[in-house]
């Protein structure tokens, strides 16, 4: 792999000077969506695919990239002096952001490079492709100008180039998780404090099969902001009746005690479902730890009604692939992962019933959505890395 990197770099690139090539994961969720901004507890970990980077410095302050994703866009220049979010936003805006967001945080970028990519995780999947850039960019950035920087620094740094380089008020989870991520673990996150640990997930005669529904996501990102204001409402309104910080302090017995406050049906259900979400993760995480992977399927399942019938985030796409993924036998837990309105659904899924799986899912949902599904059996990997 790196050797085809280098030499596709060489041939848009050049030759000389010092190439180097990077990897950084993308992430999957297993429980614990659209908890991160309302101040709970998430669940993912980081995948063996991801975004490869090959990189060389520059003695001017030139930038120039390309992306093997998105040949037909060729290389796309800009430089260190014109670091703004264009309003026709292309690829090139993550890695500008991170770039943006290291000066900001006083590490300045002295040189210009030439950057290359490739990613193996599907685009707008839901597997946060943009936060692996955007990790992948400022793992780069400290290795080849020796910023001193951890790892969950660059997680923060990128979710920070996120939302006030690209506008998406996103929350940590997935930088998180792909900063800090360990092979054969998930990251359990309380995203209140940061505090986190990694639990095992040793998948036991069993593969975690991501169905994505390959809908495209056009309105996501402007819907994905109204949720989270949505939530923002309702923890003000409560806030009047009982000192919380966020509604992840909440348990269900006191969300119902307090719901009242709230002033909107359409905000007492988002509120709900952050609140149920939260305590659903916690309960998945300790079902892990007393091998409970039932009830952890379980869970997972009820993350997705909440998602479909409170957070309204699924859609037709999403929720025929879980419903059909429910109806086979072997299914452990079945849910979308990620922002929703589109992307990807997880699975676990038992060994014997991984082929049916993707044959009998595979066929339901085209029938049903007019175009086909595409399934990934994913292995859990580690967070960045320089490979050459
Ligand atoms: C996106 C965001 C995350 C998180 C999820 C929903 O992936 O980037 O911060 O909010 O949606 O759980």
């Amino acid at each position: 792999m790196q050797e085809k990197l280098i030499a596709k770099f060489k041939e848009i690139f050049g030759k000389e000077g010092d190439i180097r090539v990077y990897f950084a994961p993308g992430r999957v969720n297993l429980i614990g969506e659209h908890t991160d901004y309302n101040g709970g507890h998430v669940f993912p970990c980081a995948l063996t695919i991801g975004t490869y980077g090959v990189v060389r410095k520059r003695e001017d302050n030139k930038l120039r990239f390309y992306s093997m994703n998105f040949e037909h866009l060729g290389v796309i220049e800009s430089s260190l002096d014109q670091l703004k979010a264009e309003k026709k936003a292309d690829w090139t805006n993550y890695p500008k952001g991170v770039i943006w967001a290291f000066d900001k945080k006083g590490m300045k970028t002295e040189h210009g490079m030439d950057l290359m990519l490739f990613g193996n995780i599907p685009n707008g999947s839901g597997l946060s492709s943009s936060a692996s850039v955007e990790v992948l960019t400022g793992y780069i950035l400290k290795d080849l100008f020796g910023f001193e920087v951890s790892n969950q620094d660059l997680a923060l740094i990128g979710q920070y180039a996120e939302n006030n380089f690209n506008g998406v008020n996103c929350g940590i989870m997935d930088q998180f998780a792909i900063a800090m991520g360990k092979a054969g673990h998930a990251v359990f996150l309380d995203t209140a404090t940061l505090k986190y640990e990694y639990a095992p997930l040793e998948m036991k005669g069993s593969k975690i099969v991501i169905s994505c529904t390959n809908k495209k996501r056009g309105l996501g990102d402007s819907k994905y902001n109204e949720r989270r204001s949505e939530c923002e409402t309702a923890l003000a309104e409560i806030q009047e009746t009982v000192g919380i910080e966020t509604l992840g302090d909440l348990t269900e017995e006191q969300f119902e005690q307090y719901k009242s406050a709230i002033k909107d049906e359409t905000r007492v259900k988002r509120a709900k479902h952050a609140v149920y979400e939260n305590q659903r993760t916690l309960k998945a995480v300790e079902a892990l730890k007393n091998n409970d992977v039932k009830l952890f399927g379980e869970l997972m399942n009820a993350s997705h009604v909440s998602l479909r019938d409170d957070y309204e985030v699924t859609g037709e796409e999403l929720d025929t692939m879980v419903e059909e993924a429910w109806k086979i036998d072997g299914v452990i837990g079945s849910r979308m992962t990620g922002a929703g309105f589109g992307g990807c659904t997880v699975s676990i899924v038992k060994d014997e019933a991984v082929d049916t799986f993707i044959e009998k899912v595979g066929k339901a949902y085209k029938e049903k959505i007019g175009y086909p599904g595409d399934f990934y059996v994913v292995e859990i990997g580690d967070g960045p890395s320089r490979l050459a």
